[in-house]
């Protein structure tokens, strides 16, 4: 089975479950002609993450990693409209794009995105007691994922969905001497959720339009 096929495969995939839309299209577009990396989860995985909001009921969702805002307007679609998305992202050009792209879909009123290095502002909404967030979905920089699964943690409340994209990255996660600093934070994340008591914890492998990775998901008991 080749790539080819995974990707022919998700193609079908995208056609009948996700079809033609403008606003996540435009999204994609204008993340392109910015120059921002190819990144964003696929048009599946964003359904899904869209899926798992509605399915939880969520109200709030908290991501870290915005990049052109496509993840984010996927979340931000399955709440009420008196429901918030809080994106933060560190580089405030990525930040540009997605407000662009979020105001075009008409979730300015529900998507808030913050622009600071992610440790940062989640400390900081923990200094606010804000409200526990519901679905929390992690996507920065994979060295921290350890530390941004703890930061969840204290802003989850029992019955939280926490999910961690890139778990896999092409089978590279089951290198236990790898000296990638991706590598390493994303082991040291995965085996802290294993241990950690309030977590039940999978994660299942993908394959499509980015490549061989996978995903971790996350209840919060
Ligand atoms: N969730 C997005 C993709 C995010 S790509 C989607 O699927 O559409 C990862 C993003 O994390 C990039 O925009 C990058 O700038 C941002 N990032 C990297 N390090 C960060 C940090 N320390 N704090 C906040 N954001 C960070
Ligand atoms: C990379 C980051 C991601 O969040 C992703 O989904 C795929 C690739 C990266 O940094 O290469
Ligand atoms: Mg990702």
């Amino acid at each position: 089975m080749t790539a080819d096929r995974f990707d022919a495969v998700d193609d079908y995939l995208s056609d009948l479950f996700v079809g033609n839309d403008a606003a996540l299209e435009r999204t994609l577009a204008s993340s392109r002609a910015a120059g921002l990396p190819p990144i964003a989860v696929s048009e599946v995985q964003g359904k899904l993450l869209h899926l798992l909001a509605r399915t939880r009921g969520a109200r709030r969702v908290l991501e870290v990693g915005t990049l052109g805002g496509y993840s984010a307007i996927w979340m931000a679609r399955a709440l009420p409209s008196d429901g918030a998305l809080i994106s933060l992202e560190i580089d405030p050009g990525h930040a540009a794009v997605a407000r662009e792209n979020i105001a075009a879909a008409g979730l300015s009123q529900i998507v808030t995105v913050v622009v600071a290095p992610a440790l940062e502002s989640l400390a900081q909404l923990r200094a606010q007691a804000v409200d526990p967030f519901d679905l929390i979905f992690i996507d920065a920089d994979k060295p921290n994922n350890p530390n941004y699964v703890r930061a969840a943690l204290d802003l989850s409340r029992s019955g939280t969905l926490i999910v961690v994209d890139n778990v896999v990255r092409g089978g590279a996660v089951i290198d236990a001497s790898s000296d990638d600093p991706s590598i390493i934070g994303t082991r040291a994340c995965l085996e802290f959720m294993a241990r950690e008591k309030r977590l039940q914890t999978t994660a299942i492998q993908t394959v499509g339009h980015k490549g061989y990775d996978g995903f971790a998901l996350a209840l919060v008991i």
